[in-house]
């Protein structure tokens, strides 16, 4: 399957992504899980993506489809993927409609992930990250690890993310808003969306999610 994941910024995506790419075997494809990588390796990809990163922006079009691209070719990806966090305006949806026809390969659903913005705020506001791999996700209070501050997954420390201050939330909310929603509706003209309430517990989220999936709305 090849799916896109929507929602906004602390909605769950990742959260979900990890779960959903587990159960229909796929890669977890999170362009914001790229970037993070890039920075810690310190490349120039990295150097480039991370004042628009900890500025709330997205960063530019030029860097960021070609790094999706290059992801999205690899040979894990051949049999489908999960994408996370891309496309996120309606040019990036239009270069990956682009790829796909080039691949003789289409969509097969784009899941929106609709949580009320006071929920994304507390989300984001507890969340923590391994220093190891960004993938690695846990929350305060929602999905505490075992041990505080280290990753049950690896072992590798948890911190919280450089975007993730008060005033960076509220610009990656508004970017979400203007640049970002505007794909619903492009998706919605090729009948690919399917919104589901992203409140609740993990696992009845990820319940939903594949109940959605394999409804084939
Ligand atoms: P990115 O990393 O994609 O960030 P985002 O879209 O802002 O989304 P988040 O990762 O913050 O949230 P999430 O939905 O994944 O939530 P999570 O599962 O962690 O992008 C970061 C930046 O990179 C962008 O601002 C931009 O600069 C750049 N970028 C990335 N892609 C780009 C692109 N295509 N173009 C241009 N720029 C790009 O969950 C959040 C918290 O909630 C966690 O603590 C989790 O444990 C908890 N949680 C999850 N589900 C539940 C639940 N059901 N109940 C309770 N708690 C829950
Ligand atoms: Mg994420």
């Amino acid at each position: 399957m090849r799916i896109v994941l929507v929602g906004p910024p602390g909605a769950g995506k990742g959260t979900q992504a990890a779960y959903l790419a587990k159960n229909l075997v796929i890669p977890h494809i999170s362009t914001g899980d790229l970037f993070r990588a890039n920075i810690s390796q310190g490349t120039d990809l990295g150097k480039q993506a991370k004042a628009f990163m900890d500025a709330g922006e997205l960063v530019p079009d030029e860097v960021t489809i070609g790094m999706a691209r290059d992801r999205m070719n690899q040979p894990d990806a051949a049999g489908g993927f999960l994408l996370d966090g891309f496309p996120r305006n309606v040019s990036q949806a239009e270069a990956l409609d682009e790829a796909l026809k080039e691949d003789g390969v289409t969509l097969d659903a784009v899941l929106d992930l609709e949580v009320p913005e006071e929920e994304v705020v507390k989300r984001i506001a507890g969340r923590r990250i391994c220093r190891n791999d960004s993938s690695h996700v846990f929350h305060v209070s929602y999905s505490a690890p075992k041990q505080q501050g280290v990753c049950d997954v690896c072992g590798g420390e948890l911190y919280q993310r450089d975007d993730d201050s008060e005033e960076t939330v509220r610009k990656r909310l508004e970017v979400y808003h203007t640049q970002t929603e505007p794909i619903i509706d492009y998706y919605k003209a090729q009948d690919l969306v399917v919104t589901i309430p992203a409140l609740g517990k993990v696992e009845e989220v990820t319940e939903r999610a594949m109940a959605a999936l394999q409804g084939g709305e």
